[in-house]
C-alpha cells in the first residue's frame, strides 16, 4: 500500500486512474482545481480532495502534510485549442504548475514521480513514426506549455534521489470524456456530433493520422509504471497503442460503431497548432512493459458507445460519468 498523490485526480484520466489505485488498496489524495474540460468531473468519494491550483504555491503547500510517496501529476490544461483562447492560463497551469509541485516533490521523501506529458511536444514531423529520440519541435502553445513541464522535472528533480517518469501520451478516449465539449480529443468531438444526430464537422484534413488508445490500456500502463523495476531513473517514454488511424478511417469506424446511418462529414479549415502526424512504434513501452497488450480500435469504440447510447443528449453531463452507474466498493 502507498499514499499517492493524483493531480487533476478528477479528470478524464485521472478519474479512472483513481478507481483503479483504491482497488489495489492504496490511499489516494486527489488535488484538483475543477476547471475539468476534457473529462466529466469525478471525485471519488474514497480519496482525500484537496481543491487547489497549482499555479498557487501556497495551495501547492497544502499536499505536504499528507506525506504522499508517489505522484501522479496529471493536473493541465488539457485541450490544445483553448491554449489558443488563453494561452497564459495554459502556460501557467502546464508549467509553473508543474514547477511548483517539483519544489514540493524534493521537500518530501518522494519515491517516484510521474508525468503525462503529451505527444504534442513532437509538433508536426516529417518522420512518419515518431519514436523517443524524435527532435522536440512543439508547434501548439499547448505542445509547449506540456514540454516546459517535462523540462522542470528536469531541472528540478534530475539530481535528487527521485525517480521520474514522463509518459508522452498519445489521443486517449473512452467512457467518460465531456461530450459537449468540442475542443479536446478528436474521438470524443466526432462522436459528439453522432450523439447530438448532427453532421459530423472536421476542422482541417481527413489525411490527418492519429494514434488511438483506450482509456484501460492507459491507465493501466500508469500503474505498472509503479513498481517498474525496469525503468531506470529518469525514463521518458511514448504511451501509444500504435493504432494509427486516419481522421477519414477514424469517422468510418465511429459511425459504424454508432450503428446511426445517413450521417454527414463537413470539413471546414483547421484549427491552429493541429499536426498533420501523430504516430509512434510503441517499442519502447513494448520493451519496458512487457505483455502490454492494446483494445482494438473496433473493441474500444464498441465500450465507448455503450457507454453513449446510454446516455441522455443533456447540457450538464455530471449525473452521467460512468463510475455513477456501477458500484465499485
Ligand atoms: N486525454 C488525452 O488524450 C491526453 C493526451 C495526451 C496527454 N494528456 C495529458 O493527460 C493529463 C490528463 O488529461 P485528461 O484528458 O484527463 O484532461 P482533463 O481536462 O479531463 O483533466 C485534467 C484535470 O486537471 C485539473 N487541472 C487543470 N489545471 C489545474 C490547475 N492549475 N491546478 C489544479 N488542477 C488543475 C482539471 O480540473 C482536470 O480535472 C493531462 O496532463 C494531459 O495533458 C491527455
Amino acid at each position: 500500500m502507498s499514499k499517492i498523490l493524483v493531480t487533476g485526480g478528477a479528470g478524464f484520466i485521472g478519474a479512472y486512474l483513481v478507481k483503479k489505485l483504491l482497488e489495489k488498496k492504496h490511499k489516494i489524495l486527489i488535488f484538483d482545481n475543477l476547471s475539468t474540460i476534457g473529462g466529466i468531473k469525478y471525485i471519488n468519494k474514497n480519496c482525500k480532495f484537496i481543491k487547489g491550483n497549482l499555479e498557487n504555491p501556497n495551495d501547492v503547500k497544502k499536499i505536504a502534510k499528507w506525506k504522499p510517496e508517489i505522484i501522479f501529476h496529471l493536473a493541465a490544461q488539457s485541450a490544445g485549442e483553448s491554449a489558443y483562447s488563453n494561452p497564459k492560463n495554459d502556460y501557467l497551469s502546464n508549467g509553473f504548475g508543474t514547477y511548483n509541485l517539483c519544489v514540493l516533490a524534493k521537500k518530501l521523501n518522494l519515491k517516484h514521480f510521474i508525468y503525462t506529458s503529451s505527444v504534442a511536444v513532437y509538433g508536426s514531423n516529417p518522420e512518419k513514426k515518431i519514436n523517443e529520440k524524435t527532435p522536440i519541435k512543439p508547434d501548439s502553445i499547448y505542445g509547449v506549455s506540456k514540454y516546459v513541464g517535462e523540462m522542470f522535472i528536469d531541472q528540478e528533480l534530475k539530481k535528487t534521489k527521485i525517480k521520474t517518469t514522463v509518459l508522452r501520451v498519445f489521443n486517449t478516449y473512452g467512457p467518460g470524456e465531456n461530450l459537449n465539449f468540442l475542443k479536446k480529443g478528436m474521438v470524443s468531438i466526432y462522436s459528439s456530433y453522432v450523439w447530438r444526430g448532427k453532421p459530423i464537422i472536421v476542422k482541417g484534413s481527413l489525411d490527418r493520422v492519429r494514434d488511438i488508445t483506450y482509456i484501460d490500456d492507459v491507465v493501466s500502463v500508469l500503474c505498472k509504471t509503479m513498481h517498474n523495476k525496469r525503468l531506470k531513473k529518469n525514463e521518458v517514454i511514448n504511451l501509444s497503442s500504435s493504432n494509427s488511424l486516419t481522421v477519414k478511417t477514424l469517422i468510418k469506424e465511429i459511425i459504424l460503431a454508432s450503428k446511426k446511418k445517413n450521417i454527414k462529414i463537413v470539413v471546414t479549415k483547421s484549427t491552429p497548432g493541429d499536426s498533420k502526424i501523430f504516430h509512434t512504434n510503441n517499442r519502447k513501452l513494448l520493451k519496458l512493459y512487457p505483455g502490454t497488450k492494446f483494445t482494438t480500435i473496433k473493441e474500444g469504440l464498441k465500450k465507448y458507445f455503450d457507454w453513449i447510447n446510454s446516455l441522455p443528449v443533456v447540457k450538464n453531463l455530471e449525473n452521467y460519468h460512468p463510475f455513477k452507474k456501477v458500484k465499485f466498493y
